[in-house]
């Protein structure tokens, strides 16, 4: 062996070595400190709360106020910890009044250039993770890999790519318009088995973390009704059943009753909207254990900048049949025991104003705990992310969120959201990069 080689072979077990050691201790641990900390595995609040963050990690949680000697202490004083909000239905890529009446004036393009807009103002609010329902030519996927990434500053995305739906029906951008206007680009719409199966494997294929679809007509669309199914029990089934093949949960927006127990005898995995539940659709969601996704936020945002969005008369009937009824029902689903999770539709109202919901939920049947774990460690669950995301938890990522004051107290304080940290990161609030 010359002795140049010998070097090389010297070097290289050294490289190795390195390799082969745990994962790299950061230079320096980080102590987050609070007056109190929401631990929602528990659903208990705990006093003099300490986090210890390693890297991205969190590596101890403690109520003693001890702050170990070798971590730098980020004091948050009279504050509240949570684990990083989740929100599972957003479409981070849109923002209202941009795609209804704009549709002719812009493109696909145009959201994906303003997404990391509104993907900054989502994780600025506290939501550390989202996941997104619907969006234009896969600008989710493109927008959460960039994240991935550290290009741009958002929360992790699980992204569905193209929602998929009936032609005539929610996804359709073309209904109610004259048949000769055609929208170019890719689409999500799919009628029948084999077509379905295909544009599930395409959403795959493209990235998709999870699988939207329409199950029922919508209120923003120009369909007759709000609710009434938009595809057959047997296109439901084979949608499901393609998606769970490839191991990707479903998402399906349903707000008539029929639409919502096709979809659960489907076996989807979340119902969006639930808008209309009968007893009926709230035990077989019991019994399938499909989680309720539901929007309760939005009417009051609809109702009244409906002039200004420009939206046409026929979607605020259809929205004045929808709201009040949608919160009762949500309501009753909560007090059944149906599982909840939290989920916005942001996007129809501005990102940023995710936290709002909060306050609803516990208007119409949540205590402010079971909201709260709605928006992290049930979000969670239904994400299948629980090891990863979704409560201060030793080896999960250091998302942490700080509120003023006690949500337990007053829930509004969720809407001032001053701390977030994501991955061990300070992206706001103390410690944050100017
Ligand atoms: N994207 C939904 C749809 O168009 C919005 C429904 C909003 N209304 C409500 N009450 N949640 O159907």
């Amino acid at each position: 062996m010359s002795r140049h080689s010998a070097l090389r072979q010297s070097l290289l077990s050294v490289v190795v070595a390195l390799a082969l050691l745990p994962a790299a201790a950061s230079a320096e641990r980080l102590a987050l400190t609070a007056a109190r900390l929401v631990d929602v595995d528990s659903g208990t609040v705990r006093n003099n709360a300490v986090v210890v963050v390693d890297g991205e990690r969190i590596v101890d949680v403690r109520s003693d106020g001890q702050v170990p000697a070798d971590a730098k202490r980020i004091d948050l004083g009279d504050a509240t910890l949570l684990p990083g909000l989740i929100d599972c239905h957003v479409h981070i890529d849109g923002q209202s009044g941009d795609f209804y009446t704009e549709a002719f004036r812009r493109s696909p393009i145009d959201n994906a250039v303003k997404a990391h807009i509104y993907a900054r103002r989502t994780l600025l609010a506290g939501f550390t993770t989202v996941r997104n329902l619907g969006s234009a030519e896969f600008i989710d996927v493109a927008l959460r890999n960039a994240i991935q990434r550290g290009e741009v500053q958002g929360p992790r995305i699980l992204a569905s790519g193209l929602a998929i739906g009936a032609t005539g029906g929610h996804v359709d951008g073309g209904t109610g318009f004259s048949p000769y206007i055609r929208f170019e680009g890719f689409s999500g719409i799919a009628d029948g088995v084999d077509a379905i199966r295909a544009k599930v494997r395409f959403d795959v294929k493209n990235g998709a973390d999870v699988i939207k679809f329409m199950a029922s007509a919508g209120v923003l669309s120009e369909e007759e009704s709000v609710g009434e199914p938009q595809y057959s029990q047997e296109e439901m089934n084979a949608l499901v059943d393609e998606a769970h093949r490839w191991h990707r949960k479903v998402a399906a927006h349903a707000h008539g009753t029929e639409a919502i127990k096709m979809a659960v005898r489907a076996g989807v995995d979340s119902i969006e909207h639930g808008s209309f539940l009968d007893d009926e659709a709230i035990a077989l969601m019991k019994k399938h254990g499909t989680w309720l996704v539901g929007d309760i936020y939005n009417d009051d945002y609809i109702l009244t900048e409906f002039a200004r969005l420009k939206y046409p008369e026929s979607m605020l009937e259809k929205e004045r049949k929808v709201g009040r009824t949608q919160r009762e029902s949500f309501q009753r689903a909560a007090k059944a025991g149906v599982k909840i999770a939290y989920g916005t539709d942001a996007g129809v109202y501005p990102h940023g104003d995710n936290a709002k919901q909060f306050v609803k939920m516990t208007e119409w049947g949540q205590t402010p705990m079971q909201a709260l774990q709605a928006a992290t460690v049930r979000a969670a669950e239904l994400l299948g992310r629980n090891e990863q995301v979704g409560a201060i938890r030793n080896g999960l990522f250091a998302d942490v969120v700080a509120v003023p004051g006690n949500p337990l107290q007053d829930i509004r304080v969720m809407e001032q959201v001053s701390f977030v940290m994501k991955g061990g990161k300070v992206e706001k609030g103390a410690g944050a990069a100017p």
